[in-house]
């Protein structure tokens, strides 16, 4: 029999496979549905502030005084915000696994106010989605990096359940931006999110959407930040996301040196089942390989426990290309 629970951002979970924010974490039946299937935790769809900005905007322009408008915004903000209050207390009845919650946002002040009433409803946690998109010509760093900052700041001091920070590749040096969130709180990273890729359409010249759905050729990324942060960062707590989409990924991502995995596009795909078949059969082939819990194998092949660690660090294909025409 072996033990498959694992320790994240100070959360135990019965076992590492956490169905990821999307619209499958929308509904409190859709999660009972993958607790069933044996999940060990959800994160929540996101709530974008963006959106509520979005929303109460168009209603805005529909009337005429900016005493209107402000009733508008405050009115659609609370709407969205007692919603997602709901389904947070509602999921919480009737599921045991641990709920973590997550809130999209590139503003520091906007959400403080509601991480507090997140954790008052039941959470167990929060996921901070912090992203935004920085096109300026000039590039300033310590501003960059000081928004991230800033909002776990302000988050930590607001609740006492943990909080972890979820982060897209766009850092110039993404260990020392993780290194950075730990100092300042964050208790578990997500290494990365995926976020909407653009594409053309030149038949109709238009901007359309990419694939919504990622692939096994998106796990590379994911391997090797984990096995870098993991090997660099002493104690860190990751969920790898991102390409996972079978129990060889996720022993992998275990490997490299993940507590625990966030898993999307794979469920899309195939349905809740695949959360019952990839736990049994990494628990086959952990009682193949002999190891009786994953804290016996987690980490075994990261930065800091091979004997190559370049091996993560290489970036050009010159051996590769030099032995082919
Ligand atoms: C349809 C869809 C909706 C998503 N919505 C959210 C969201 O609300 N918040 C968030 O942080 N990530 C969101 N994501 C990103 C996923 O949580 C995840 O990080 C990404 O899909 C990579 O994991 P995967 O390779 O398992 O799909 C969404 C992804 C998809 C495909």
């Amino acid at each position: 029999m072996v033990d498959i629970r694992t320790e994240y951002a100070g959360l135990t979970l019965r076992n590492p496979l956490i169905v990821g924010s999307s619209g499958l974490t929308s509904t409190p039946d859709k999660i009972k549905e993958y607790e069933k299937s044996g999940a060990g935790a959800v994160v929540l769809k996101s709530l974008f502030e963006e959106q509520i900005e979005m929303q109460s905007g168009s209603l805005w322009k529909e009337s005429d005084s900016s005493e209107a408008a402000d009733y508008i915004h405050e009115y659609v903000k609370a709407d969205q915000i007692s919603r997602y209050l709901e389904l947070i207390k509602k999921t919480k009845a009737i599921c045991s696994i641990p709920v973590i919650a997550s809130l999209n946002c590139y503003k520091m002040d906007v959400w403080i106010d509601f991480a507090h009433q997140v954790e008052l409803a039941g959470a167990d946690a929060i996921e901070l989605n912090i992203y935004f998109m920085d096109t300026d010509l000039i590039y300033d760093h310590e501003a960059n990096s000081a928004v991230y900052i800033n909002i776990l700041r302000k988050v930590k001091e607001t609740v006492s359940i943990p909080v972890i920070v979820k982060t897209g590749k766009s850092f110039a040096n993404i260990p020392a931006m993780i290194r950075l969130l730990k100092i300042n709180g964050a208790d578990g990273i997500v290494l990365f999110n995926r976020f909407y890729q653009p594409d053309i359409n030149i038949n109709t010249m238009q901007i359309v959407s990419g694939n919504v759905f990622s692939n096994h050729s998106d796990l590379s990324d994911t391997l090797r930040w984990t096995a870098i942060v993991s090997g660099k960062i002493q104690d860190i707590s990751i969920a790898a996301s991102t390409g996972i989409h079978d129990w060889e990924d996720v022993v992998k991502c275990l490997l490299a040196g993940a507590s625990a995995v966030e898993i999307v596009s794979a469920i899309y795909m195939h349905g809740p089942e695949i959360i019952s078949q990839i736990l049994t059969c990494m628990e086959e082939w952990m009682n193949q390989t002999q190891y009786y819990s994953l804290s016996q194998f987690k980490g075994k092949l990261n930065y800091a426990q091979i004997e190559s660690p370049n091996m993560y660090e290489r970036a050009q294909f010159m051996k590769y290309f030099s032995n082919r025409d």
